[in-house]
């Protein structure tokens, strides 16, 4: 199956809860069943949702809390660490780094992220750290 760039194996569409309520916030996080360094952002920018890997690729900076701004044309999330940028679309940045981006579908009023574990907006017990 040919694929885009970043398509995980074994991933498949997660269920994240409804386009409505989930459109009334510009970021929320979910978190990934595999732990704190798989969890994801989900934005919802200009009427449309993007899903990026949660933890800057850089040195983890928290990305659901970086600013939102579009230069020509194209929506980027600065990281609130140290501004490095990363298109919400694809995850390219202006420097060399790449942040893992994942599709995301609407269905029947529903949100969808493709990825290879759970997601939920609520913590997974079981990952907790001591
Ligand atoms: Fe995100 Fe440094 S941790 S730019």
């Amino acid at each position: 199956m040919a694929s885009g760039s970043g398509e995980e194996e074994g991933a498949s569409w997660r269920l994240i809860g409804p386009t409505a309520g989930l459109s009334a916030k510009r970021c929320r996080l979910m978190y990934s069943s595999l732990g704190f360094n798989s969890d994801v952002c989900l934005f919802y920018v200009k009427g449309e949702f993007y899903a990026m890997d949660a933890r800057c690729a850089h040195s983890g900076g928290p990305l659901c809390e970086g600013d939102i701004e579009e230069a020509d044309g194209v929506l980027q999330v600065f990281c609130p660490w140290h501004d490095y940028n990363f298109d919400l679309r694809t995850g390219k940045s202006g420097t060399s780094l790449q942040q893992q981006v994942y599709e995301v579908k609407l269905e029947d009023g529903n949100v969808y992220v493709k990825h290879s574990s759970p997601l939920s907006l609520e913590p997974f017990p079981a990952v907790k750290k001591s």
